[in-house]
């Protein structure tokens, strides 16, 4: 039932998930070639050390997931953009024609896998996962923290998480600069009881995080995971991208296993 052209996309837990656009050779595969620049005297500068870098957003069709595929392409990244609606993602295609778009469900960890396999065929080993599957259940109190609200930031917040680090862990362990990020909330410091369930999912995926970066320091690679922790990411998208292309300006170490507050600029 997938549809396979270039302008669709597939869920990928049919015959293989399906690009939407650029192939291999049109469109990522070229990113590396923005890795240098020439300044106004024509000597060759380094670009931004991400040039060249195949970069997998996790759920990349919100504002925020705009914003950070925008500014991985201009920043010559290879972006792999991963959504689970496919008219949202033509809808990121026609905005940034230099990313490839698969559909994927990646709260199912069998979809994941085959994403994987056919990343890795099209595009090889990725450098960077950026984590950006969200959403919001709260309110009524604790007695409001009911089963399906958990389920669902459970799905979305912990185990898209899981599926997607799991899947990709080797290619970030073995990249010459591997990045994983996640976007945390503020409630995770300081909880209420409306959104308790919100912040113990949230709470949840910073320690999956946390567990992900310990690996990838207990297996001396140039890896490093990368909390950020926002109030409201409205407003914010902008800082976001450009925290997620500097990622791979400072090393692994001094990186891997921080916390990240993004405030809003002061008017
Ligand atoms: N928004 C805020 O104010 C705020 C505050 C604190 C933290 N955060 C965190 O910041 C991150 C980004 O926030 P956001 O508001 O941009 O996120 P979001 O809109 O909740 O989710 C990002 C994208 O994930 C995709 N998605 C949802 N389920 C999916 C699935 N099963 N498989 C694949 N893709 C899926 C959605 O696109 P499709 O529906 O097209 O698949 C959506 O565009 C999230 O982790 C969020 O929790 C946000």
């Amino acid at each position: 039932m997938t549809e396979r052209s270039d302008n669709t996309v597939g869920p990928a837990s049919d015959a293989g998930p399906t690009v939407d656009g650029a192939t291999p050779d049109s469109g990522i595969g070229r990113a590396a070639a923005y890795a240098a620049e020439e300044d106004a005297d024509g000597n060759t500068v380094p670009g931004p050390a991400v040039a060249g870098r195949i970069v997998l957003v996790a759920g990349a069709t919100s504002a925020a997931g705009l914003a950070v595929v925008s500014a991985l392409a201009r920043a010559g990244a290879g972006v792999i953009a991963v959504g689970s609606n496919a008219e949202r993602l033509r809808t990121l295609r026609t905005a940034v024609p230099a990313a490839v778009a698969y559909q994927c469900d990646l709260a199912d960890f069998a979809a994941v896998t085959s994403l994987a396999a056919v990343v890795h065929a099209e595009h090889g080993p990725i450098d960077g996962l950026i984590h950006l599957v969200g959403g919001w259940r709260g309110g009524g109190g604790l007695a409001g923290q009911g089963d399906a609200d958990w389920d669902f930031l459970h799905r979305n917040v912990v185990t898209t998480l899981r599926n997607t680090t799991r899947a990709f862990n080797d290619d970030l362990v073995a990249s010459r600069a591997g990045r994983l990020a996640i976007v945390s909330s503020v409630s995770v410091d300081k909880p209420a009881p409306g959104g308790a369930n919100y912040a113990a999912a949230k709470a949840a995926a910073e320690t999956w995080t946390r567990a992900v970066g310990q690996g990838f320091a207990k297996a001396g690679t140039d890896a490093a995971a990368v909390v950020f922790v926002v109030k409201a990411l409205d407003g914010l998208e902008a800082e976001l991208a450009a925290r997620v292309v500097g990622l791979w300006d400072t090393d692994a170490a001094s990186v891997n296993n921080t916390r990240v507050l993004l405030v809003p600029p002061t008017s």
